[in-house]
């Protein structure tokens, strides 16, 4: 099988290429048995794109990387020829900048996922799995999200991650290509920008700076590790049906104020390094996935908990200072 992944050097899209092709310590026992003859990368290194995530197989025969835009419709028609398989991740991903400016992520999330769409359709690709989010709904403030939700989103990054949703589903519906769409709770792991909230909170900490804790702190989310959050898109890609979304989730809600007493903890200082700032501009309250339907169809359950996964998380940006220094250093702030 050769797979095609776009956003491949991002936080998620190289856990699931390091995990594609066996990297040391990105596979666990039970993971999804997918051993793909070919995967090629497409991705136009943004901010949050990096080569040094997919270090750990650079040197694996199998991997081939394509500098480029999804937007690139010349491009993305030579590079999805061949390919049996499109994993598609690559996003504008960070609510914040989407309130600082929303072009690119119209530009992206939107008009990109129609430009591989459209190679894909006339490629005949077997199967189109479009990763997406929980944020598509909008907020909740009690119960859970199931698939069949009315989507209802408030920020600009997740009005456009709903407009590719929807295209996606349209061409199952309107041309009968194989899609399936996926929508997870908010990830965590190693190798994740500096920008969102664990990895802005654990870099700022290990350099004894402080953290900047959002409103009354009471906003929800469920978190859901990278590597869970990767074998649950493979179980999709396998076995998915077609024309189908599957929500992905953690099964841990916490408060960022919950959350952040654990990164303290974890850290081992108090609650004097956090700053309360004014509140993100139309911040949903809260986010809660019902996964019944993947885990009865496609036998999906979360495999790390919280307290190790965050542990092992904390442990990684320590221990990888010389990933996230360099990004730190030249990051601009998105508002
Ligand atoms: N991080 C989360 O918690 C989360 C939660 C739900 C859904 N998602 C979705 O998962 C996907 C991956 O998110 P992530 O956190 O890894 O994001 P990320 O920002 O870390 O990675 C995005 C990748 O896409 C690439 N990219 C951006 N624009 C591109 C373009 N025009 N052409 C080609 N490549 C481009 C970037 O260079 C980067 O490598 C996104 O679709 C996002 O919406 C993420």
């Amino acid at each position: 099988m050769r797979i095609l992944v776009t956003g491949g050097a991002g936080f998620i899209g190289s856990e699931y290429v390091r995990m594609l092709l066996g990297a040391p310590g990105s596979t666990r026992p039970g993971d999804p048995p997918i051993e793909p003859a070919a995967v090629t990368v497409l991705d136009k290194l943004t901010y949050s794109g990096n080569l040094a995530n997919l270090a750990p197989v650079q040197d694996d025969p199998r991997l081939r990387f394509v500098p480029g835009d999804i937007c690139d419709a010349a491009l993305v028609d030579e590079v999805v020829a061949g390919h049996d398989v499109i994993v598609h991740f690559a996003a504008e991903s960070h609510v914040d900048r989407s309130i600082a400016g929303a072009a690119p992520f119209v530009t992206t999330n939107v008009l990109g996922t129609q430009t591989l769409l459209d190679a894909a359709l006339r490629h005949g690709t077997h199967r189109f799995v479009h990763v997406s989010t929980d944020e598509v709904y909008g907020s909740i403030a009690e119960g859970s999200w199931t698939e069949d939700w009315p989507l209802s989103p408030n920020s600009p990054y997740s009005s456009a991650k709903a407009g590719s949703d929807l295209l996606a589903l349209a061409y199952h519906r309107t041309h009968g290509m194989d899609v399936v769409v996926t929508r997870c709770s908010n990830n965590y792991g190693p190798y994740q920008y500096p920008e969102k909230v664990i990895p802005l909170f654990v870099t700022n900490l290990l350099d004894g700076g402080t953290v900047p804790l959002y409103g009354d702190g009471g906003n929800v989310r469920d978190w859901l590790h990278v590597h869970d959050h990767c074998v649950g898109i493979a179980l999709v890609q396998e076995k998915g049906r077609a024309g189908e979304v599957y929500h992905i989730g953690g099964g841990t809600e916490l408060t960022n104020k919950e959350l952040t007493a654990r990164l303290l903890d974890a850290c081992g200082v108090g609650w004097d390094r956090v700053v309360a700032v004014a509140d993100r501009k139309g911040h949903d309250r809260r986010y809660s996935v019902d996964i019944t339907k993947i885990s009865q169809e496609l036998g999906y359950a979360p495999s790390i908990d919280l307290e190790s996964g965050l542990a092992g998380t904390v442990r990684w940006y320590r221990d990888n200072r010389a990933w996230w220094q360099p990004l730190k250093a030249s990051s601009t702030p998105a508002s």
